[in-house]
């Protein structure tokens, strides 16, 4: 629900215009609409979500039959240990009700709602794709759901967030760095060589790799710890097509899957903790 926002979500207008600092405006949410003190007006969705992105979505957003296949993904449960492992993490590391957690490049919310669930933190998703953030608005009663890129500045005033999920998805070190209350942490999911291996090589697909991760030691975060997390996955025919069809091969002439595959799923799960 997005109205539980309130009091976290910084106006993008003003952050542009003005840089971090003073020139941050609180958004008050409405019923309709939330706006700043300089007047800049952005529409609530009937939908639920609040898109705070000032123009079009970009043509690389996921589109709403990709958004849907990877909901059929996740329902299936391929994915089921590593959403655990996060929720285990965000456990262990105390967050609780009075912290927010934020998934970056949130697409269905499925990780974060897994984290909402264990914690009863609040959670907030942030996708640059209109269709998943209609989707992620439902996902569960206490995430609030954005359209924001996670290139800009994030919508986000300082130091309002406890917990940083990024899961397969780009990731904005210096803006996350900002938005974290002091003591607060990023988790970083990337893929491993080996994840998916069989699919990718079956078919030649791009976008489910390997995940470059130097850039998470370089900058201004350190390596709290990196978990592996590894297992074997039995995929039909449709939840291989649907493994396809929710990334960006959907963008590229999508090969026929006719076949189900054993596969591994191969990823590690990253703790980091700003430097200061
Ligand atoms: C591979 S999906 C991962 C989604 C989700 N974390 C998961 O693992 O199920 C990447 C997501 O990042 C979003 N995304 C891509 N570029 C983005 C940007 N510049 N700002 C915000 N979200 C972005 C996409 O729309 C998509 O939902
Ligand atoms: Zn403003």
């Amino acid at each position: 629900m997005i109205t539980l926002a309130q009091g976290r979500l910084a106006c993008p207008v003003c952050l542009t215009r003005g840089g971090n600092g003073p020139a941050a405006q609180p958004l008050q949410i409405g019923t309709q609409a939330a706006t700043c003190g300089h007047g800049h007006s952005f529409d609530i969705a009937r939908q639920g979500y609040l898109n705070l992105l000032g123009g079009a979505q970009p043509r690389h957003a996921d589109t709403a039959a990709m958004v849907s296949a990877r909901r059929r993904v996740h329902a299936a449960g391929v994915f089921g240990p590593v959403a655990a492992a996060l929720g285990d993490l965000a456990q262990a590391s105390g967050l609780g009700p009075d912290q927010w957690v934020l998934e970056a490049g949130a697409g269905d919310a499925y990780y974060l709602s897994q984290v909402v669930d264990r914690t009863g933190a609040p959670g907030l998703a942030l996708d640059i794709s209109t269709a998943a953030a209609r989707v992620a608005a439902k996902a569960a009663p206490r995430i609030a759901s954005i359209v924001a890129d996670v290139w800009r500045p994030l919508p986000l005033l300082d130091h309002t967030i406890g917990l940083v999920l990024c899961v397969f998805a780009p990731r904005n070190l210096a803006e996350f760095v900002r938005v974290l209350q002091p003591g607060g942490r990023l988790a970083v999911v990337t893929p491993n060589p080996g994840h998916l291996a069989g699919l990718r090589q079956r078919y030649g697909l791009i976008g489910i790799g390997e995940g470059k991760t130097a850039d998470l030691q370089q900058g201004p975060f350190r390596l709290a710890s990196a978990e592996p997390i590894g297992y074997s996955v039995e995929l039909t025919a449709a939840l291989a097509s649907d493994l396809v069809a929710m990334g960006p091969n959907a963008f590229h002439d999508p090969p026929a899957v006719a076949d189900g595959i054993g596969d591994q799923i191969d990823v590690t799960l990253h703790l980091l903790e700003p430097r200061q």
